[in-house]
């Protein structure tokens, strides 16, 4: 028999049943091609009447994992039809069956459902994630799942965007069979079984029960969980809807909604940190096939705040680790803290009492570096100092074994300077992780002039074991991500300086979607950090500290939340900041003895300066290839400093206001413009696009 369907779908036949198989690896996402193929199948099996019954499976590792996300970006008669292919299954005149593995996720889920039966492999997993790309289930999520299991759980799968495993699915009525065993030929049993079943029981000629206790709970609680995103509000109105209209009516308001949250700059950039954050595991030059070491046993030197949440990855992960400390007291201390953090997790019931055990089993502290022979990492979390860092490696040299890689959390040092100490520099490398590292999901991989390849390879792999997303980047002060902080924090001041209050500027940055302003995250994190970090800077560049306003509140003792004041006021050890009268005559003064007239800034302005300063130290970090890629900017400073994912990252919010625009405002505030940003302006071009040029004429 020849193929009727040519495009992404396979055809085949068992007796009775006609079965379409997807063949679009690697997720077999419904790319161009695939509806074509699926409805020339239907159509087929629809006249033929030796077909009782269809099922439809993926091939490879998965069921369709959703549509393809790089289609979003095409014109609407261009895109691949899952609506329509949906209607098609929904009015079939008789039964299909979603036969599911690996991830059925988004349009692959809604496909299913459009099915009249679905059954799974134990190990399948079914969920609508596209709230975490800006979107809305739109080939009939919203309107079926409602249907199937009620308002409030439709709303916390959709709002949630996590996907459930089989067994959960089928309580919830999702999935009807879980099949043991082949899945190919459990589902064309269970097909048999059920094919002379009519009416077939559509899912979208069920009445779906109004909840509007639930609906308004949701409404509540997305102004917290999803603060400022649009998609979010469309869901629990088209959840709300399928409550109050026929099926078809609903559907078609989803369809409009869809479009709508499809194109917005929110959905866009979180497509955008999709791609983004895949694209960083990918480096220009180093070989798929180099080889990695097997990190079996890990060392960390420090037990503080850094050391120990560097520790819980790996332990987490099952990975033995030696941590190691100068005095018992410290030791002592790290070890509890560790003991509490975990406690504190299996108290909210995020994990199970013995698995606290488990993983505190797997730790070792000691006195002693000479007990890190057998580590295959060892990570430096001291304080920043590079003399002290120096003496560690010099030691580390001489205790670690052949092989084992020497890493070191320096936020700010020159990796190469360290690695410069040990007979084996092309072993050592920065892993710079983010407080509370047990939790920020990014790590710099901080590649020195001379480290290997496979240690750069493994730092990737290992990345991904302990569930970080790995950017590599090379050695400047504070990397990418302090260095574009710096830049960021130092406009900050300057716009006080000029007439903005603290407060405006913390607000501004709240409005842009940030959870703290610059004020409120450094009284978090301690005032006088920062202000150490200036100075140590300024003394290695043999340069006078540069002078600013938040250096003397450090000065006068407000050192941040920890001594209830820094740039606001914490009384009674609140943790809310409350503008402080004693801060805004210190700024007062500071502008009279400046000569500075103050000005008020709109929060439009200052969301526009401190968002340009990000994006011009970004572009200058590009020209010194410090950074790969825009993209990587855009990952790292959204899992690393809190910049919303529906923003899309500093540089690729920059492009999406212009970069023309972005110069201007540079401009207008006496800022030099990076070369290269005024370039792309220019040429009328984006950051991605100087990514795109720049991976072309790599390969
Ligand atoms: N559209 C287009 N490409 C997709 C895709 C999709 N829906 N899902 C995955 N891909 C691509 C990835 O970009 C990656 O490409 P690369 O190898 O060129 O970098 C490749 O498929 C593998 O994906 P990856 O995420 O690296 O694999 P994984 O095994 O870790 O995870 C999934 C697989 C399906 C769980 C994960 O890719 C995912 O969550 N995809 C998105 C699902 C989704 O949101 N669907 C709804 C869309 S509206």
């Amino acid at each position: 028999m020849t193929d009727p369907t040519p495009h992404l779908i396979r055809t085949s036949r068992d007796g009775d049943v006609l079965i379409l198989t997807i063949d679009n690896p690697p997720v077999n996402a419904f790319s161009p091609g695939v509806p074509e193929g699926l409805k020339a199948g239907l159509d087929a099996a629809a006249t033929d009447d030796t077909v009782r019954a269809v099922v439809i499976i993926g091939g490879g590792r998965t069921f369709i994992a959703g549509a393809d996300i790089r289609t979003f970006n095409l014109p609407r008669e261009q895109a691949p039809d899952l609506r329509g292919t949906i209607a098609k299954l929904d009015a079939f005149p008789k039964p299909t069956v979603a036969a599911l593995h690996g991830t059925a996720l988004g349009g692959g889920f809604e496909l299913a459902l459009g099915c009249t039966y679905r059954v799974a492999t134990p190990g399948a997993k079914v969920g609508l994630p596209e709230v975490k790309l800006g979107l809305l289930p739109g080939a009939g999520g919203t309107q079926r799942l409602p249907r199937v299991v009620g308002v409030k759980k439709a709303l916390d799968l959709i709002l949630s965007g996590t996907p459930v495993g089989a067994a959960p699915a089928r309580d919830l009525g999702l999935i009807d069979e879980i099949v043991e065993g082949d899945l190919l030929t459990g589902a064309v049993a269970f097909a048999r079984r059920v094919a002379d079943v009519r009416p077939l029981p559509r899912i979208s000629e069920r009445p779906a029960q109004p909840d509007p206790e639930a609906i308004e709970a949701a409404r509540q609680s997305i102004r917290k969980t999803h603060r400022g995103q649009l998609s979010p509000q469309f869901i629990v109105d088209l959840v709300d809807l399928a409550t109050r209209t026929p099926f078809n009516e609903g559907h078609a308001e989803e369809g409009v909604k869809f479009v709508q949250a499809k194109d917005s700059p929110q959905s866009r950039g979180m497509r955008h940190m999709f791609f983004a954050e895949r694209e960083a595991a990918k480096i220009p030059g180093l070989d798929k096939t180099t080889p990695t070491t097997d990190i079996r046993r890990v060392g960390v030197i420090g037990a503080g705040t850094m050391g120990g949440g560097i520790a819980m990855n790996f332990l987490n992960a099952g990975i033995p680790v030696t941590i190691v400390e100068t005095a018992q007291e410290n030791l002592d201390r790290g070890l509890n803290t560790i003991r509490k953090t975990y406690e504190a997790s299996a108290a909210k019931g995020r994990l199970k009492l013995e698995d606290v055990q488990k993983r505190l089993d797997l730790l070792t502290p000691t006195l002693s570096m000479n007990d890190l022979g057998d580590a295959d990492l060892i990570i430096e979390a001291v304080f920043e100092d590079m003399a002290v860092k120096k003496d560690i490696f010099t030691r580390l040299d001489a205790v670690a074994k052949p092989g084992a890689i020497l890493a070191t959390n320096t936020s700010t040092l020159d990796v190469g300077e360290i690695a410069a100490v040990t007979s084996r520099p092309e072993q050592v490398i920065g892993l710079h992780f983010f407080s509370p590292a047990n939790i920020m999901k990014l790590l710099e991989i901080v590649r020195a002039d001379r480290t290997s390849d496979s240690v750069l390879a493994t730092s990737l792999k290992l990345s991904r074991t302990i569930g970080k997303v790995g950017v590599v980047v090379g050695v400047c002060n504070g990397f990418v991500g302090n260095r574009m902080l710096y830049a960021y924090r130092e406009q900050a001041s300057k716009a006080v300086l000029e007439g903005a209050t603290p407060q405006a500027v913390d607000a501004a940055m709240n409005a842009l979607g940030l959870p703290m302003g610059p004020y409120a995250m450094s009284d978090m994190a301690g005032l006088d950090i920062g202000y150490m970090a200036r100075r140590a800077a300024a003394e290695r560049a043999g340069q006078p500290m540069p002078d600013d306003w938040v250096d003397r509140v450090v000065q006068l003792g407000r050192k941040g939340q920890k001594t209830g004041a820094g740039v606001y006021d914490y009384p009674d050890g609140s943790r809310t900041p409350v503008p402080s009268p004693a801060v805004d005559d210190l700024i007062q003064a500071y502008r009279a003895e400046k000569g500075v007239q103050p000005r008020e800034a709109t929060q439009d302005d200052l969301i526009a300066r401190l968002t340009a300063t990000l994006a011009n130290e970004g572009a200058r970090i590009l020209e010194e290839g410090i950074a790969l890629r825009a993209s990587d900017i855009d990952t790292i400073y959204t899992y690393g400093y809190g910049f919303p994912a529906y923003r899309g990252g500093p540089m690729h919010y920059a492009s999406e206001q212009g970069l023309t625009t972005v110069v201007q405002t540079l401009e207008r505030h006496g800022l030099e413009v990076a070369p290269l940003l005024r370039r792309l302006a220019q040429e009328g071009k984006t950051f991605a696009q100087y990514d795109a040029e720049r991976a072309k004429s790599q390969t």
